[in-house]
């Protein structure tokens, strides 16, 4: 039996709550929130023994394996290594952290305290993308020269200046640049570690973003200043040579939840387009190249995060993506916002 904790109980943790209860010989025994509301409505239900408002208390009571942290980003780092320090495993929500250090200090925690680290990055549960890194590294698409990656939701154009229904906190906090990298911490996230897992390491990216007036007075809520970044656009470059642009957006009216990769190499292409499918890509390569004819690759369904760490634990192995992987994917963020306040190009 493995003992869990669910650290943080807005509204993503029923997800994890949800996934975790399937798996057999898994127990929710402990949950923590700030909210005392929120954490005992929780609590009661998804019939969790054990309900804190202070992490301290909830490690300090022991009878735990592991955590899942799905708190706020702002917190995550603090909730990770007092966790680690106590030698739980844990599962954390992404962005790893508020920046690359908080995350290099994460990885150190954990593999001081030799435990089971995994990231959510959620669309590695495409199988696709799995196959699409396979393709590219067997060489299937030739050299590397051009990548395309987008990740848009539309919420922004939905909320409250529209509706009138109030901001809800989660809302609240991806808007304010004091407690979130905004739309590069929740979409962007995502959209730079799908392409990089099948594409490979930048070295070089320049990056815009924006954030544009919400209607508000004082463009402020619940005296909360708007001012997180809404959208981003950025040009990679590739040690090649090869370019690639990526971009996410919180304005896309209409589509709720599109994501897109295309690569183009010397030999081939693919494209991995999770509104039409998460388990097949087309792929354009060798003898069909001349043609232009695009094939549809049917590609082995892929186990979810959840069965993936509980699986880590269970046989004491590392999994991925894990805090290394978000670490890194935390550089690129940090130079997308470095190289987006300077107007140039930075290194990575
Ligand atoms: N992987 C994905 O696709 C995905 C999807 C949604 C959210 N998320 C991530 O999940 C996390 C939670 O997002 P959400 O939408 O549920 O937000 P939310 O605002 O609904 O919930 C966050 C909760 O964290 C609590 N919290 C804040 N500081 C805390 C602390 N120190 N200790 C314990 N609890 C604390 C808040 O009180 C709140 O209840 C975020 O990191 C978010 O980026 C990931």
């Amino acid at each position: 039996m493995i003992r869990l904790a669910i650290l943080g109980t807005g509204s993503m943790a029923q997800q994890h709550a949800d996934r975790l209860k399937e798996i057999a010989g898994v127990r929710l025994v402990a949950c923590c929130d700030v909210d005392q509301a929120r954490v005992h409505a929780f609590a009661q239900h998804n019939t969790i023994p054990h309900a804190y408002t202070d992490v301290a208390a909830l490690l300090a009571a022991g009878g735990l394996d592991a955590v899942t942290i799905v708190a706020a980003d702002a917190a995550h780092k603090d909730l990770a290594v007092r966790a680690a320090r106590h030698g739980l495993h844990i599962l954390c929500e992404k962005p790893l952290a508020a920046n690359a250090a908080e995350a290099n200090a994460m990885v150190q925690a954990v593999r001081a305290a030799k435990v089971v680290n995994l990231v959510n990055f959620s669309y590695r549960a495409s199988a696709a993308l799995y196959k699409a890194r396979d393709l590219v590294a067997a060489g299937a698409l030739g050299e590397l020269r051009h990548v395309e990656a987008s990740y848009l939701q539309g919420w922004l154009t939905r909320a409250v200046w529209h509706t009138k229904q109030p901001i809800s906190p989660g809302a609240l906090w991806r808007m304010s640049a004091a407690q979130s990298k905004g739309d590069l911490g929740d979409l962007g996230v995502h959209i730079l570690d799908f392409m990089t897992f099948v594409a490979g390491a930048p070295c070089e990216i320049a990056c815009h973003t924006t954030s544009l007036p919400k209607g508000l007075p004082g463009n402020k809520y619940k005296g909360v200043l708007l001012d997180a970044n809404d959208s981003f656009v950025a040009s990679l470059r590739f040690a090649n040579g090869a370019l690639g642009v990526v971009h996410s957006s919180r304005w896309a009216t209409g589509p709720n939840n599109s994501i897109r990769l295309r690569v183009y190499g010397t030999a081939g292409a693919l494209v991995v387009d999770l509104d039409s499918a998460w388990h097949t890509l087309q792929a354009c390569c060798g003898k069909d190249v001349p043609a232009g004819r695009w094939r549809t690759l049917r590609c082995a369904k892929v186990p979810s995060i959840y069965q993936r760490f509980i699986r880590s634990v269970r046989t004491g192995t590392p999994g991925t993506p894990d805090f290394a992987d978000g670490w890194r994917i935390q550089v690129y963020l940090d130079a997308c916002l470095a190289a987006a306040a300077r107007g140039r190009a930075v290194r990575v």
